[in-house]
């Protein structure tokens, strides 16, 4: 069998951003068809919502356009996740600077922002303070598909 690219979206609470990345990419490969080309996951710098399902925030707009998110759950970045995903995809630069703590690296090629690969690149917008999912979302989209891209042509 062919080799699996192995993709790690990576927020601080797991429970908004990375949750939404996950559901988004998971649809567009299924779409694709390439569902057993691919493993995809999502995981947390911080420890707080672990265990705890995805906010509302991100369930009703996902909903909104037909994806579930249900069962998913908050999990924490562990050091192993390093050597198990390809591509360890941070929401924010803040998330970057966390995960090489969390996985004992000073830098990594396969650690970068989900909007790195924009033709502006830039943070995720943060629904944490604001309860904006629409703007979150949209930048989301815009980030998966072009990770969709960049990893179909490597
Ligand atoms: P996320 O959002 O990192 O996108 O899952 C947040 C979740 C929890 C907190 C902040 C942002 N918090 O402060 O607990």
């Amino acid at each position: 069998m062919k080799k699996k690219h192995k993709v790690l979206f990576v927020c601080l609470g797991n429970i908004c951003r990375s949750p939404m990345a996950e559901a988004i990419f998971r649809d567009m490969v299924d779409k694709a068809g390439l569902t057993d080309c691919f493993e995809i996951d999502s995981a947390a710098t911080s420890s707080w919502e672990i265990g705890n399902p995805v906010h509302h925030g991100t369930r009703n707009k996902l909903k909104e356009v037909g994806i579930s998110t249900k069962g998913m759950t908050a999990r924490k970045l562990t050091k192993g996740d390093y050597a198990q995903f390809d591509y360890i995809i941070g929401m924010e630069q803040e998330n970057i600077r966390n995960i090489l703590k969390i996985v004992e690296r000073n830098d990594s090629e396969k650690v970068f922002r989900l909007l790195d690969l924009s033709k502006r690149p830039r943070d995720i917008a943060d629904p944490w303070y604001t309860g904006d999912f629409e703007t979150t979302y949209q930048d989301v989209l815009e980030g998966c598909t072009d990770l969709l891209a960049h990893i179909l042509k490597a």
